[in-house]
Formats: C-alpha cells, sequence, structure tokens
C-alpha cells in the first residue's frame, strides 16, 4: 500500500489551524460603503430595487454615516439625487448641491473619523440621464471634462477626501486632476473608475439614483465586456493621467481583469461590486436559497483575493458587522 508524502489536509484539522494559514483575509478595512443621498426628502425611504439599502435625507446623514464609521468601515462613497436636472447637469456643481452639503455634513459631525469619496459623473444631474453633455445626438466628451472638473472642484471645497469620477470620458482624469491643483486641492486623490464596462448589473442602481438614460445607452463610452486589453489600456491610461486609485467594474464576473491590473501594474486597485450583484445574492437569500452571511463574505474575499485592496460594496455594512461578530 503506497501512502501520500504530502498530506494538505494537517493544516486543515481544526478551526484554529485554519485560521493560522488563512492566506486573504476579508477585514471591514477593506470596505468602502456607498450611500444614497436625495435632495427633496425630510425622511428616508427604502429603495425598492435594493432590499437593505435606502435612500436618505440630508438629516439622516451623521446618524448613518456614524454607524457606518462604527462598524470599523473606513470610508463612505456620496451619491447624489438631485431634485433638478437640466441640460448641463448645474446641480451637479451646486456648491448647495446635495452632495456638497453632504459631504460637509459628515465632515462637520464626524471629523477624520471617517474618509468621504464622492462620486463624480453627470448622469443623475443631467436631463438626458447620460453621464456626460449631449450635443446633437451624440454625447460630448471635452465639454464634459470642464464640467466633470468644476464637480471635482465643488466637492473639494465641500471638504472631499477622494474624488472617483464614472462618466467614462477620455482624459477625465487628467481634466480633474488639472481642476483640483489649480484650485488649490492638490491633497484631493482621485479614484477613478477606470475599467468600467457597460453591464446590465446597474440596473437596480440606475433605478435607486434615477439615472436611467433617457435614450440610447452608454456603450459609447463605458467598454464593452469583450475587451480585457482595451481596459487594460484604460487603467494604464488613467495611471498616465495620475490616477492615485484604479477601479474595476463590475467586480465579480470581471476577478481576471482585477488579477490582470494587479500582475502589469503598480497601483492600488479597487474593486466595484455594483447593485446587480447585490440584487442576485439578496434575492436568492430572500428566497431562501442560499446563506447570504456566507456568500456575501465568499464573494467579497474572492474580489480581495483577486487582487482588489478595496472593494465599494452595498454589503458593506452587513459585512463588517459578521466580520466583527466572529
Ligand atoms: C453612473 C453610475 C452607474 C453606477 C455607478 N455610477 C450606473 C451606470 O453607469 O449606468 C452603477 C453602480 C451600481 O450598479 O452599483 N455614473
Ligand atoms: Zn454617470
Amino acid at each position: 500500500m503506497s501512502f501520500p508524502n504530502l498530506r494538505l489536509r494537517r493544516l486543515r484539522k481544526t478551526g484554529k489551524i485554519r485560521e493560522l494559514l488563512e492566506e486573504v483575509r476579508l477585514s471591514p478595512k477593506d470596505l468602502i460603503c456607498p450611500i444614497f443621498v436625495q435632495e427633496d426628502l425630510k425622511s428616508k425611504i427604502p429603495g425598492s430595487s435594493m432590499p437593505g439599502m435606502e435612500r436618505l435625507s440630508l438629516g439622516d446623514v451623521a446618524t448613518e454615516v456614524n454607524s457606518i464609521a462604527e462598524l470599523k468601515i473606513p470610508a463612505v462613497m456620496v451619491f447624489g439625487i438631485p431634485t433638478h436636472k437640466d441640460d448641463h447637469g448645474t446641480s451637479a456643481f451646486n456648491q448647495n448641491g446635495i452632495v456638497q452639503k453632504t459631504i460637509s455634513e459628515i465632515r462637520k459631525n464626524l471629523g477624520n473619523d471617517i474618509a468621504i469619496m464622492a462620486d463624480v459623473c453627470l448622469c443623475q444631474y443631467t436631463s438626458s440621464g447620460h453621464c456626460g453633455l449631449v450635443k446633437g445626438d451624440k454625447i460630448d466628451n471635452d465639454s464634459s471634462l470642464e464640467t466633470l472638473a468644476k464637480v471635482a472642484v465643488s466637492q473639494a471645497q465641500a471638504g472631499v477626501d477622494v474624488v472617483s469620477p464614472s462618466a467614462m470620458m477620455d482624459g477625465q482624469v487628467k481634466a480633474i486632476r488639472q481642476g483640483l491643483d489649480d484650485a488649490g486641492f492638490s491633497d484631493v486623490a482621485i479614484m477613478s473608475h477606470s475599467a468600467k464596462h457597460r453591464s446590465s448589473l446597474y440596473s437596480p442602481f440606475k433605478d435607486m439614483a434615477h439615472s436611467a438614460p433617457q435614450f440610447g445607452d452608454r456603450k459609447t463610452y463605458q467598454l464593452p465586456y469583450t475587451n480585457p486589453k482595451e481596459a487594460m489600456r484604460e487603467v494604464e491610461t488613467d495611471i498616465q493621467e495620475g490616477v492615485d486609485i484604479v477601479m474595476i467594474k463590475p467586480a465579480l464576473a470581471y476577478l481576471d481583469l482585477i488579477s490582470m491590473t494587479k500582475e502589469k501594474f503598480n497601483v492600488p486597485i479597487a474593486a466595484y461590486s455594483v447593485s446587480g450583484e447585490y440584487a442576485l445574492v439578496k434575492a436568492a437569500a430572500m428566497a431562501g436559497y442560499i446563506d447570504e452571511k456566507e456568500v456575501t463574505l465568499e464573494i467579497l474575499t474572492a474580489i480581495k483575493r483577486a487582487g482588489a485592496d478595496m472593494i465599494v460594496t452595498y454589503f458593506s455594512k452587513g459585512a463588517a458587522k459578521t466580520l466583527n461578530e466572529r
């Protein structure tokens, strides 16, 4: 009888041995928690397409962000839902806009106890629902850049730590860096949605944030999911333009791109686990088909294992609670 000379099961014998051998450890510190703040609300309302997520009023922000910070989550990502939309997306860079007020409110109440990140895009703010400004029947790149830079500067004035452009306009990182530096905000960082794909997994978000395009789709600016080399060119371009953190989005179906980015570049990597990924797990859990807590940790750990240094996820609070209890 010949016995195996290597017994990998030895190191799986007990819970404590397995703990000791863990190669990838998910922590609440890996997470960035998105919040949605709606301008015309008196108090928070549930988001129908994203069970467990809410649209907050400005008055809810301090309490909510405080509870996020208490879970040891180091950052929030602010998304605004404005009352007024127009062709130029002016509410996006209004100093009294909902995102700007939310940023000040968080800073006033929490100081530096949480890092404040904010989405820089136009789709919630334009009548067209597109991420850039419309000229004729096209999304115009260069006039959009000027506006995106203004949005970033207005958020910097409100006290943001990190701006996160998600419009997928060419040159957005460079334009925003220039805008921030010219306005004296050279210490505000940029986390770009570098490889943001045109994905059907964004539907719940568009419903939540009222940001669905009124005509056409986002295929002329967001990446096709068929093109990994092109995704790496987007990442490379953002690095050349001075980005601080690159992002791959969505996450779970794009783990190959996260690991490719880690292999090719020496830059912090964020992964955005999007609304559809959240909805898939929530729906299956609510139907009793899967264990939400366990599946959530498994998915988030896999995203980290692929190479993500941080994860934007709607599971932030739930996952942090589970992790803190263990
Ligand atoms: C728009 C934006 C979208 C998401 C984040 N910012 C939607 C889109 O591009 O159509 C999606 C995020 C998610 O689904 O969680 N700039
Ligand atoms: Zn957008």
